[in-house]
């Protein structure tokens, strides 16, 4: 059978985003950040990453399809993130990819952001197949799947409040680093040592939940008092603490729940799996225990358009198309 060709585009925080894929085989991967205008502000401003998006969205999707040598008439179906999302941005892909998909005389497949990051390590691993355990750590969510079959998760276990990288984020801003911080807060923890005692509540955390805003709290309290106090304190180290204290407890909750499952096989997927330490640990506790690690390169872990294209595959195959009439959505429970 011919493999279908499938154009993906993201647009639901700061990134316009378009790949393409021919079956599991990646075409093709572009995208433009409008991250370094939010960087002034602290954080992405709705309405500036809405209008970055109408700006971009047509000249990412061209440079998309042209990277892939791809032309318009071939594609098969054109995926495309519906939620969750900042509304006004969202829209902008959505109403985009609805105007193609309709040109064309294509199939609209509507993505779930989140399904899309799970889906992300499909590309990585052609053989990679269910069931195996998901550890999904991003900007909103953080949580452990277990896939047993293609498409479908059951939650393990997840945040009780904050998300991981909704941690590294406000983390970021109390060491005065600028948005987007994660990626900031791995550069610096990398010029410190873990010295900085940390609170043993995530570890405390039952089962395959975890909580972060307890360790947010402590975190921004010790660099108040530090300052208040007038004491000498490395914010590399303060960096590189939290940074230990908040993804060891990831991996060490993977690797329980593929054990715990009896599969050989854990993926992983969302921005803060784009961290060094994290991705290191994590092949050196699998390789330990014996399991299988497939995880995304590090540019498809943070947003973008290859991963709503892999997921669109899925969709695809199992012929599940979306009316034009589809709607953007904010917000998208996991469970
Ligand atoms: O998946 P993503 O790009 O967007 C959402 O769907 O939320 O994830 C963004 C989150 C942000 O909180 C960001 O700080 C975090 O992922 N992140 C990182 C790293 N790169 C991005 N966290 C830790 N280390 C990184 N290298
Ligand atoms: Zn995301």
């Amino acid at each position: 059978m011919k493999e279908p060709i499938i154009l993906g585009i993201e647009s639901s925080c700061d990134e316009t985003a378009a790949a393409v894929v021919r079956g599991r085989t990646l075409l093709s991967d572009e995208i433009a950040s409008s991250a370094s205008v939010h960087a002034k502000y602290g954080g992405v401003v709705p309405e500036i990453a809405s209008r970055a998006h109408a700006d971009a969205v047509d000249d990412v999707v061209s440079r998309a399809l042209a990277a892939a040598g791809v032309g318009k008439g071939e594609l098969d179906a054109v995926a495309v993130t519906y939620g969750a999302g900042l509304l006004g941005s969202l829209l902008v892909g959505l109403s985009f990819a609805k105007g193609f998909a309709y040109g064309l005389g294509v199939p609209l497949i509507g993505v779930n952001h989140i399904r899309g990051h799970l889906a992300a390590a499909y590309l990585e691993d052609p053989t990679l197949e269910p069931p195996f355990v998901t550890l999904l750590a991003s900007g909103g969510h953080t949580a452990i799947l277990y896939a047993p079959g293609e498409g479908t998760f059951e939650v393990l276990g997840g945040t009780l409040d904050d998300a991981a990288g909704e941690a590294f984020d406000k983390v970021a801003r109390v060491l005065g680093l600028p948005y987007p911080g994660g990626p900031r807060v791995e550069e610096l923890a990398r010029q410190g040592r873990p010295s900085v005692p940390m609170p043993k509540m995530l570890k405390g955390i039952g089962g395959y939940d975890f909580s972060y805003s307890g360790l947010k709290t402590y975190i921004v309290n010790y660099a108040h008092t530090m300052e208040q106090r007038g004491e000498a304190w490395s914010r590399a180290d303060l960096a590189c603490s939290f940074q230990h204290a908040a993804l060891d407890i990831l991996a060490e909750k993977a690797v329980e729940a593929a054990r715990e499952k009896g599969c050989g096989t854990v993926t992983a997927g969302g921005g803060v799996i784009a961290n060094g330490y994290l991705r290191e640990l994590l092949a050196a506790r699998c390789a330990e225990a014996g399991l299988r690690l497939v995880l995304p390169a590090k540019k498809r872990c943070t947003d973008n358009g290859a991963m709503i294209a892999a997921e669109g595959l899925l969709k695809y195959k199992r012929g599940e198309f979306s009316p034009l009439s589809l709607n953007a959505q904010a917000s998208i429970p996991l469970r």
